[in-house]
């Protein structure tokens, strides 16, 4: 039996579930408004009932954010001289001939990605609440609308990139996004440091 060691919490996983749906959902629809795309309004009964959908769906997005901090902020903050090797091999993903550095339990790249998702995710729930608390305020208004659509572009490039990266560019990283669990052999040659820290090794 292969050994298994587990990797995210159930609330992690929960938490990650409802951030992901919220976000492609709020992702699909914003694109609806945006291109003003009659077929996804369509799908929720028209631009009226889509806008209070996206609303909603924009509290859920915000709840699972803010929950979010206490599972990634700190480690995603934390750079050692790995990590900043890390950067200068790319993560091994241009080359199979650079050696790639020890790993602890997020690489650079993932924690990066946290980081940005935490900057444009607040800046596009901010600007969000500019949109719907604000429409008599001019400046709020088009403040609001700059910094949404700016933030909707980062996102909308950042995370199919990440959903990529978690699917078909690494098999077996979904288990984790699922279950939380991955195989020990397999931590032990990603992720050493983590594995050492918790005395797994
Ligand atoms: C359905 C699409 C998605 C898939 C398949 C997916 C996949 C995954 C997987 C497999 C992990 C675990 C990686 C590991 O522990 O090594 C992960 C972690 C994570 N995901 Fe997703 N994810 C998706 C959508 C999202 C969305 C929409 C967001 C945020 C807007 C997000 C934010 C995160 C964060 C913050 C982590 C933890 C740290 C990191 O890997 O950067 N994910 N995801």
């Amino acid at each position: 039996m292969v050994e298994m060691i587990r990797k995210s919490s159930t609330d992690e996983i929960v938490n990650h579930l409802i951030l992901a749906g919220s976000c492609i959902l709020l992702m699909l629809t914003g694109f609806g408004f945006l291109f003003h795309v009659d077929a996804i309004g369509s799908v929720f009964g028209g631009f009226n009932t889509m806008k209070t959908v996206h609303n909603w769906l924009g509290i859920a997005f915000a709840l699972s954010l803010l929950y979010s901090l206490h599972h990634y902020l700190i480690e995603s903050l934390e750079y050692d001289a790995d990590d900043l090797q890390w950067f200068k091999v790319a993560g091994g993903y241009l080359s199979h001939k650079v050696k790639v550095p020890p790993m602890g339990k997020y690489n650079p790249g993932q924690k990066l990605y946290y980081l940005a998702v935490v900057a444009f995710g607040f800046a596009i729930i901010i600007s969000g609440i500019g949109l719907w608390f604000f429409q008599d305020n001019r400046t709020v208004m088009l403040l609001s609308h700059i910094i949404h659509n700016v933030s909707f572009v980062v996102l909308v490039i950042a995370v199919p990139v990440h959903m990529y990266l978690g699917t078909l560019a690494n098999p077996g990283t979904l288990q984790i996004m699922v279950n939380g669990m991955m195989p020990l052999k397999d931590a032990r040659k990603k992720h050493p440091k983590w594995i050492k820290a918790i005395g797994k090794m």
